[in-house]
This record gives C-alpha cells, sequence and structure tokens, in this order.
C-alpha cells in the first residue's frame, strides 16, 4: 500500500479560464450549468461517471472517480475566458449550433454573463479569421503582463480560490522550437522584442504559469512544449500537460490500433478523411495550421504499432490524413478511416469506419475531465508534465527525451494507478496470476 499524499482541500470557487470562447469551450460550459440544474448527465466524462476499481476483484470496491479523489464539485466551478470576437458565450454557442436552441435557451441567463477578455492575437499564427476583440499592448511582454492582470481580476470579481486555464482557440500555423524557446531568459527577453517566434498561446502559457495557474492545451500548437517554459513550470510548481485534445478520429484510431496490434494483425495502409464546416475547419484550411493538426495527428500509429519492433507487420504502412473544410457539415464531422490490414500467411482484409461524429459534444468532457484534474494536481503539488493526463491528448507531452504512450489503454491504467497512487492505495496493473489473485 502506497502512503496517501497531502493533497490540499478544493474548497472555495475553482475560475476556469479558456482562451477561445468557441464551439468546444461553449460546449463545455453549457453543459456544465446543465448538469448542474439537473437537466443532462456528463456523458463521456471520467471524473463525473467513471468508476475505478480498488484493491482485489473480490473487494467489490468501485467507488466514482469524483468520490475517491478529492476533485471540484461542478457548483464551485466560474468560467471565463478571452476571444478575438466579443460575443458572449450564449451568442457564440448559438452560432457555433452544437447544443439546441432550446437548451441554450434554458441557460441563457448564465451563459450570457462570459463575455470574452480582449484576446491577446496575432494574424501570423491564425489565418483565417478576423475579429475585434483584440489587445493593443505594445510588445509581447505587455501582453502577458495584461493577461496576468486578466487572471488576477477575474479571481478577485469571482472570489475565486483556485483557477485553471485550457487552450480552447483555434490551432496556430506550425512552429518548431528556435533558440528563444530553449530558456527562460531568452524567452522573456523574446517577449521585450516582440519576437516573431513567439505565438500568442505562449504568452497565454507565460502568464497562466506565472500567476501560479495550471495550464493545459486543447490544440496541436508547440505552445507550453518548450524547454523555457517547461523550466518555469517546475520552478514555480504548475502543472502543464498537452497537446491536442483526444476526440473523433484519432481517438477512433487509437482505440482500433492497440486492438489490432495486439493480435499481431499487419497495416499495409490507413488512410484518414475528414470534412468539417465549423471554424476550427475553416482555421484548419489553412495549409500552416493543418500541417500543425497533421504532425499530431500522425504521430499516433507509429508509437502504438512500432514499426521498428514488428517490421514485417508495420514497416512499410502508408498513413495518411486529410482534413477538408466543408461549411454544410458544421460541428457535424464525418471521418471515413480506410484501414487495409493483412492476416494468416498474408491474406489481406480491409476495415472501413465511417464516424459520424460531433466534435465538441466529444470535447466538452475532456476539458471538464482536465479542469478537474489540473486543479487536483495543483492541489497535490505536482509540478511540470502532467503526462499521468496523456489519455486526454492525440499528442501527449511528456519528459523530453521520452516517447508518448498513444495507446489509450495504457493511458487509462497509467491514469487510474496515479489517482490510486495519490490516493495511497495498491496500484493494479491486471496482470496478477489467476492462480494466486483473491
Ligand atoms: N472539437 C474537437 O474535438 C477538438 C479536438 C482536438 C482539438 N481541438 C482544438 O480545440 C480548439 C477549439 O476548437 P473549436 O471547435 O472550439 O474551435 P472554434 O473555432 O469554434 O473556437 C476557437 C475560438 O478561438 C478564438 N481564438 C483564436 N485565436 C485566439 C486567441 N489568440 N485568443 C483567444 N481566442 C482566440 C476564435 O475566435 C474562436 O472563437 C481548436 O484549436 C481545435 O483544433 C478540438
Amino acid at each position: 500500500m502506497n502512503s496517501k499524499q497531502n493533497i490540499k482541500k478544493p474548497e472555495g470557487k475553482l475560475g476556469i479560464l479558456t482562451p477561445g470562447i468557441g464551439a468546444v469551450s461553449t460546449t463545455f460550459m453549457a453543459g456544465v450549468i446543465t448538469v448542474r440544474k439537473g437537466l443532462g448527465q456528463p456523458i463521456g466524462s471520467v471524473s463525473q461517471m467513471g468508476k475505478i476499481r480498488l484493491g482485489k476483484r473480490t473487494e467489490n470496491r468501485n467507488p466514482t472517480v469524483k468520490d475517491f479523489v478529492p476533485l471540484a464539485s461542478l457548483d464551485d466551478m466560474v468560467f471565463g475566458g478571452w476571444d478575438i470576437f466579443s460575443e458572449n458565450a450564449y451568442e457564440a454557442a448559438m452560432k457555433a449550433g452544437v447544443l439546441e436552441k432550446d437548451l441554450l435557451n434554458a441557460i441563457k441567463n448564465d451563459l450570457s454573463q462570459i463575455k470574452p477578455m480582449p484576446a491577446v492575437f496575432n494574424h501570423d499564427f491564425v489565418k483565417n479569421i478576423e475579429g475585434e476583440n483584440i489587445k493593443k499592448e505594445p510588445t509581447k511582454m505587455d501582453e502577458a503582463k495584461a493577461l496576468m492582470a486578466d487572471i488576477k481580476k477575474f479571481k478577485t470579481e469571482n472570489n475565486c480560490d483556485r483557477i485553471v486555464m485550457v487552450w480552447c482557440a483555434s490551432t496556430e500555423v506550425y512552429t518548431e522550437e528556435t533558440d528563444v524557446h530553449q530558456s527562460i531568459e531568452a524567452f522573456e527577453k523574446a517577449l521585450e522584442e516582440n519576437h516573431p517566434s513567439i505565438a500568442p498561446s505562449m504568452i497565454y502559457a507565460y502568464a497562466a504559469i506565472k500567476s501560479g495557474v495550471a495550464f493545459a492545451n486543447g490544440a496541436p500548437n508547440l505552445t507550453v512544449d518548450t524547454p523555457a517554459l517547461i523550466e518555469l513550470a517546475n520552478q514555480l510548481n504548475v502543472p502543464i500537460a498537452g497537446k491536442d485534445f483526444k476526440t473523433g478520429q484519432t481517438l477512433m484510431k487509437t482505440i482500433l490500433g492497440p486492438g489490432l496490434k495486439t493480435r499481431l494483425l499487419g497495416i499495409d495502409g490507413w488512410f484518414s478523411t475528414n470534412i468539417l464546416g465549423n471554424r476550427d475547419g475553416k482555421v484548419l484550411d489553412d495549409a500552416d495550421s493543418f500541417k500543425t493538426k497533421e504532425v499530431s495527428k500522425l504521430s499516433v500509429l507509429d508509437s502504438i504499432l512500432e514499426p521498428d519492433l514488428y517490421p514485417e507487420l508495420y514497416k512499410e504502412m502508408y498513413h495518411k490524413v486529410r482534413i477538408n473544410y466543408y461549411p454544410p457539415k458544421g460541428d457535424d464531422k464525418e471521418s471515413w478511416d480506410n484501414i487495409d490490414i493483412f492476416g494468416w500467411l498474408g491474406y489481406k482484409m480491409q476495415i472501413k469506419v465511417n464516424f459520424l461524429c460531433k466534435d465538441s459534444i466529444l470535447a466538452a468532457p475532456v476539458v471538464l475531465d482536465l479542469a478537474l484534474f489540473m486543479d487536483l494536481a495543483q492541489r497535490a503539488d505536482m509540478k511540470g508534465i502532467q503526462e499521468w493526463l496523456s489519455f486526454y491528448f492525440k499528442s501527449p507531452q511528456t519528459k523530453r527525451g521520452l516517447k508518448p504512450i498513444h495507446d489509450i489503454f495504457l493511458q487509462k491504467i497509467k491514469f487510474e494507478n496515479t489517482l490510486r497512487h495519490l490516493m495511497g492505495e495498491t496500484l493494479i496493473n491486471h496482470l496478477g496470476l489467476d492462480y494466486y489473485e483473491e
């Protein structure tokens, strides 16, 4: 048995700030408000509905996750955020068109009070949208300071005990690390000098960490995955996590991939295509933003299939991912996967998956769980990269030099064992021998 970790109680209000008040964040906020009023259920949220086995199977101890670990209650959540458009969360949710109008009208009062603060935005990083609710500070360092002032004001005005930030804004163009990302000194100098390699998402992450606010990145942008910001998070004892919410087609890939690999079925090719018509789709229609997403989506299969260990099965696999903007679909994304597999003696077979999904419906519970578990990490003094939350990400952020784990089932074991460890319960690897296990 582990010893139980010292975790501060989740007393008082938890503020959840999202850069981006768009489809995902409003579906999340509206969902929590709806659940609070008893008008819906938090389906897909592991924190709210998941059960966790404790001890031996014969003990029959399976509490709900939220009753096992000390998480903030949904009633104690307060929402806020930033966007380049000044519409409040009700108007933004109506425009996003994910949730039904009747539902949004039933919670209009609560949603209308969530008004986006002016954003830190730079057109070089997100090309296909234009907004008016944007800060006009002279330098990137001034923008960071303005965000820190926003966080402080929000916390005081809403009487919050703690704050977490979850990036729900548009995907930025593909950026690689440069010298300015290598140390916090270089990063801060670059902020002062308005260096072009510092993206808005990095400024939000910097402001969050400097304010002692845990930061989770729901998009594939580099953002907090740089030596400079990792160093700062470790120095200031702040949890960070990323990248890119695991939903839709990649979620299916990390469910199917491990299944095929487990039975040692070979794969010749995996072609994935998507059409979607929301603002996210419009941003991803820009080749540079798509490149960021593509890199995040492509990394998944290699890590699951380990072609270097199984060259006969996966070395020659052709993996292609396409995303096409198609306005009539709105938030109802449609994806097709064509998987060419082979079995015994090389005989060929095919799997076709046509997933008609609602992206934001899949993402909303992920935002909720990340906000709650990042707050838990903060109260448990777990600083730096929270790899145990890989379960929620397409492109999990890991310690430098470590390969991420993409297999959703391995991720779930790591996630649950971290919770058991925090609460002083025995870790379970599901590998006990039947003869001996009780
Ligand atoms: N929906 C999913 O399943 C899913 C899965 C993985 C990742 N994501 C990512 O989550 C993010 C949000 O997705 P969405 O569908 O809500 O998109 P969306 O376009 O509806 O919302 C994003 C919002 O961010 C705003 N924005 C852009 N740059 C900003 C900035 N610098 N500061 C503040 N606001 C800014 C936009 O104006 C927009 O309102 C995207 O990056 C998307 O790629 C979504």
